[in-house]
C-alpha cells in the first residue's frame, strides 16, 4: 500500500472540493454569490468540529478539577472593549487602491525585483505575508517567457522583496491588483459595530466580540465568588468570536467569524512562568496526541521583540499548512494586565486574597498582641492583609486556539492518497481521511453485504445498538461493498462491520480498520464494545 500523504502541491484544491463533495464545509450563502470570509459547516463538517471541541472541552475543563467553564454573550457592554484596549488598538494598517477600490493591509503587499546584472527581469506588487510567498506569487504571475529568463538565469540572480509598510515615507506603493495608486495608510479597527436597542447613534454602539477571552476576565470576580475556586485555576470557554479581516483568506483559516477555544490560568505571579511551560507545553502535546504527528507541526516561541508589551512570554503552535506554516494557537503569559485594566475601568476589586495563608498569620494581630488595642491590631491587620503575599493581582497564562484552524490542520494532515482491494481483490485508488477516532464524525459504518438472507435486519440491530452505545453510526446498504467502504474512507470513518453470509453460520460480522484494512471476524454481540474500546483510545 503506497501512501501519499499531504505532500501534493495541489492538496489544497482536492481537500476544499472534498470538503464541499462530502458535506463538511460549504461557502456561507453561496447561492447568492457567498460572502468573503464566512464559511459553513455541513452534516459531517458539523460533527467533526463538535468532536474536537468536545475533546478539548472534556482534557481542559472535565479532567481538570481546578478549571471550570464559562459561556459569555457575544455583545458586551462596550467598556469592556474600551479597558481591554481593542477599541484604541484593535486594528491594522490598511490602504486603498484609488483606482479599482481594492483593499489591503501594508503589511501584506511586497514589491518584488529580480534582475540579473544590470536587467530586471520581473517587477511585481503581490499580497504575501512573507518574501517566499511574495517570491512564489510574483513568479506565479508573471508570463511564460519571463519564467523561463529566469529560471535558465542560474545564481546570478538578484532578488529582492520589499513590504509596503518598509519602503521610505515620500515614495508611494502601487495596487497589486491593477497597478493603480494607493491611499496613504491608515488604521482600520477589526472589530464589527453594531447598535443595541432602537438608536443607532454613539451611545447604543456595541461591538461583536473579537476574543472570547475578554468575557472571561469580566466574570473573574463572579466565578471566584461562587465556585469557591483558589489559586490556580482556570476558567474556559469555547464561542465564537468575529473580526472584521481586511484580508480574509486560505480557506477557513483566516475568517471573519469564527470560533475559539481559550483558557485563562490565573495563578501566584511567582509560580506564571511555570504555569506558562506547563501550559505551552499541554497544549502543544495535545495536538501530537489527536494525530499532528508529522514534522509539520512546531511550537515556536515568539523573539522578545515579537512580545505585546503586558507580555512576559508567548509561543505559538504552528502548523505547516499546504500555504504556508501558520498559528494554530497561541500561549501567552498575559502578567496582570487584563485584570488591572478591567479593575481600572470597572472600579471593582480584580485582586486575590490568600485567605488560607492569612488564617495562619492572624493571630498575629489579635489585640493581646497590642496590649490589648483593639483599634490598633485591626489597622496592622489590615495593613498587613492588603500587602502581598496576602493581596495581589493573579498573572494569567492564556492557551487561545482556534476551532476552525485546529480543524483545517486536522483535515489536512488526515487527507491521505493510497490504494485498498476492491471487492475482487484489485487495488484501487482511494481517498481516506486518518483522522483521529475521537474526531471522526461517523464512528462505524454498518453494511448488510447483501439485501437479503436477513442480513439486513442483522446489521439494522447492530446499527441500533452502536446508536444506543453512543457511537455515531451509519448504516448503508447500497452498492458494492467495496464502494461502501470507500465512501466510508473518504469522510474517516475508523471501522465498517459487514454483515455476510457467514454470519448466519457461526454469528460473527467482519470488522474493517481503515488505516490497516485489516479484517477480523468478530462476534455480533461483542461488535460494538469492539469498536468503542478502539475508539475511546
Ligand atoms: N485572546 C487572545 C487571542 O484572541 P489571537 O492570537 O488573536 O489571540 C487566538 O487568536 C487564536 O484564534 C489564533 O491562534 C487562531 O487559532 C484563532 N484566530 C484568530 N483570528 C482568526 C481568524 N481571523 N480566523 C480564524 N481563526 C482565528
Amino acid at each position: 500500500m503506497t501512501d501519499k500523504k499531504n505532500d501534493s502541491s495541489d492538496l489544497m484544491d482536492k481537500l476544499v472540493a472534498m470538503c464541499k463533495r462530502r458535506g463538511f464545509i460549504f461557502q456561507s450563502s453561496e447561492i447568492y454569490g457567498g460572502i468573503g470570509g464566512f464559511w459553513d459547516y455541513g452534516p459531517l463538517g458539523v460533527e467533526l468540529k463538535r468532536n474536537i471541541k468536545s475533546a478539548w472541552w472534556e482534557d481542559v475543563v472535565r479532567a481538570n478539577d481546578n478549571i471550570v467553564g464559562l459561556d459569555c454573550s457575544i455583545i458586551m457592554n462596550p467598556k469592556v472593549w474600551v479597558a481591554s484596549g481593542h477599541v484604541g488598538g484593535f486594528s491594522d494598517p490598511m490602504v486603498d487602491c484609488k483606482e479599482c477600490k481594492a483593499r489591503f493591509r501594508t503589511d501584506k503587499i511586497a514589491y518584488v525585483s529580480v534582475s540579473k546584472g544590470e536587467n530586471v527581469l520581473l517587477e511585481a506588487a503581490v499580497e504575501a505575508d512573507d518574501d517566499n510567498e511574495a517570491v512564489a506569487a510574483a513568479m506565479a504571475a508573471a508570463n511564460s517567457k519571463t519564467r523561463r529568463r529566469i529560471e535558465n538565469a542560474g545564481d546570478e540572480l538578484n532578488t529582492s522583496v520589499t513590504f509596503l509598510s518598509k519602503i521610505p515615507e515620500g515614495e508611494t506603493g502601487s495596487c497589486p491588483k491593477c497597478g493603480g495608486e494607493l491611499t496613504e495608510p491608515r488604521e482600520f479597527n477589526l472589530m464589527f459595530q453594531t447598535y443595541v436597542g432602537a438608536l443607532q447613534d454613539s451611545s447604543s454602539t456595541a461591538y461583536l466580540r473579537p476574543e472570547t477571552a475578554q468575557g472571561i476576565f469580566a466574570n473573574y470576580k463572579n466565578v471566584l465568588d461562587t465556585s469557591r475556586m483558589k489559586l490556580p485555576f482556570g476558567i474556559a470557554q469555547i464561542g465564537k468570536s468575529f473580526r472584521n479581516e481586511i484580508n480574509p483568506r486560505n480557506y477557513t483559516f483566516r475568517s471573519r467569524e469564527f470560533e475559539q477555544m481559550e483558557i485563562e490560568f490565573f495563578c501566584h505571579p511567582d509560580e506564571a512562568e511555570k504555569w506558562y511551560v506547563y501550559w505551552r507545553d499541554t497544549r502543544y502535546q495535545w495536538y501530537i496526541d489527536h494525530g499532528l504527528q508529522s514534522d509539520k507541526l512546531h511550537l515556536r516561541d515568539h523573539d522578545p521583540d515579537e512580545l505585546a508589551h503586558y507580555a512576559r512570554g508567548c509561543a505559538d503552535v504552528e502548523y505547516a499548512f499546504p500555504f504556508g506554516q501558520s498559528e494554530l494557537e497561541g500561549i501567552a503569559n498575559r502578567t496582570d494586565f487584563d485584570l488591572k485594566a478591567h479593575q481600572e475601568h470597572s472600579g471593582r476589586d480584580m485582586t486575590y486574597f490568600e485567605d488560607e495563608l492569612w488564617k495562619t498569620e492572624a493571630e498575629k494581630y489579635s489585640a493581646d498582641k497590642f496590649d490589648g488595642d483593639k483599634k490598633a491590631a485591626k489597622k496592622a491587620a489590615e495593613e498587613a492583609k492588603s500587602a502581598m503575599p496576602y493581596r495581589f493581582t493573579p498573572y494569567v497564562i492564556e492557551p487561545s486556539g482556534g476551532v476552525d484552524r485546529a480543524t483545517l490542520a486536522f483535515l489536512c494532515e488526515a487527507y491521505t492518497e493510497d490504494e485498498a482491494p476492491d471487492e475482487n481483490g484489485q487495488m484501487q485508488k482511494r481517498v481516506v481521511l486518518k483522522l483521529h477516532p475521537r474526531f471522526a464524525p461517523i464512528k462505524i459504518a454498518v453494511f448488510p453485504l447483501v439485501k437479503k438472507d436477513g442480513l439486513p435486519e442483522i446489521a439494522h440491530k447492530i446499527h441500533a445498538e452502536a446508536q444506543t452505545a453512543g457511537l455515531a453510526s451509519f448504516y448503508d446498504e447500497k452498492g458494492a461493498v467495496g464502494r461502501r467502504y470507500r465512501r466510508q474512507d473518504e469522510v474517516g470513518t475508523p471501522f465498517c462491520v459487514t454483515v455476510d453470509g457467514q454470519t448466519l453460520e457461526d454469528q460473527t460480522v467482519t470488522v474493517r480498520d481503515r488505516d490497516t484494512l485489516a479484517q477480523n471476524r468478530v462476534p455480533i454481540d461483542e461488535v460494538v464494545n469492539y469498536v468503542r474500546q478502539r475508539i475511546i483510545k
